[in-house]
């Protein structure tokens, strides 16, 4: 096994305070509630970090590492149906699609929130439809991605939730 330092510790802790702070509000907290926008305000702050991470962060966390692109996207699921392994060391290019899906959906969910705290948009019905679907969307995104995650963790041998915690990528020698 070759091991790869992949992550670094502010990609990890962002990624895993966002699945506890997005779990909380779509799952646990009351949505009426101060905790509700506070935990809402908390993950938009994740977001707005992340894209900054994006742009001067280390080598596998920067947008330019995992540029979205519909061709490289098709080779990997070229790279499916037929049972060949490449492996990625970073995002690979149907993740980097989800990510930038699953960012701006997180925008889109705060936004709306935010709106509806305003006076000017208090008691209009669209942000609260927007927030509502947006929501929706999301955790139908974030479904898909979990299971995204285990499946090519399992056709590629290589462990991503482990890589995620630990910021180390274990690649088998072929
Ligand atoms: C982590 C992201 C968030 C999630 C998963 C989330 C989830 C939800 C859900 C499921 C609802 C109920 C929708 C409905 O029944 O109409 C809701 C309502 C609401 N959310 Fe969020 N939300 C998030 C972020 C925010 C933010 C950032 C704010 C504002 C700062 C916010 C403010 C509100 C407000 C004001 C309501 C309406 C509550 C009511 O009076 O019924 N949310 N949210
Ligand atoms: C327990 C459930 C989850 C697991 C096991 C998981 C696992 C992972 C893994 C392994 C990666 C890296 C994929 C790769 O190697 O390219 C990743 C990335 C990512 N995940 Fe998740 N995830 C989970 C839940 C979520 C949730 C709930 C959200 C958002 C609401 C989310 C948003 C993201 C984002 C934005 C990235 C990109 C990370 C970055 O580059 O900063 N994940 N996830």
């Amino acid at each position: 096994m070759k091991q790869i330092r992949v992550w670094d510790p502010l990609v990890r802790v962002f990624h895993w305070s966002l699945v506890l702070g997005f779990g909380a509000n779509a799952l646990v907290i009351d949505d009426d509630s101060k905790l509700h926008e506070w935990v809402g305000w908390f993950v938009l702050g994740l977001v707005g970090l992340r894209i900054i991470w994006g742009v001067i962060g280390t080598k596998h966390a920067r947008f330019s590492d995992f540029p979205p692109s519909a061709a490289a996207a098709m080779d990997q699921v070229a790279d499916m149906a037929r049972g060949r392994r490449r492996i990625h060391l970073g995002h690979t290019p149907l993740g980097a699609l989800m990510i930038y899906n699953l960012l701006l959906t997180l925008l889109a969910i705060g936004l709306s929130g935010w709106l509806m705290t305003t006076d000017a948009f208090w008691g209009v019905e669209w942000p609260e439809e927007l927030h509502e679907a947006a929501v929706a969307w999301a955790e139908i995104s974030v479904v898909v991605h979990v299971v995204a995650v285990f499946v090519e963790s399992a056709r590629t041998h290589v462990n991503l939730p482990r890589a995620m915690l630990t910021g180390v990528k274990s690649i088998p020698e072929r």
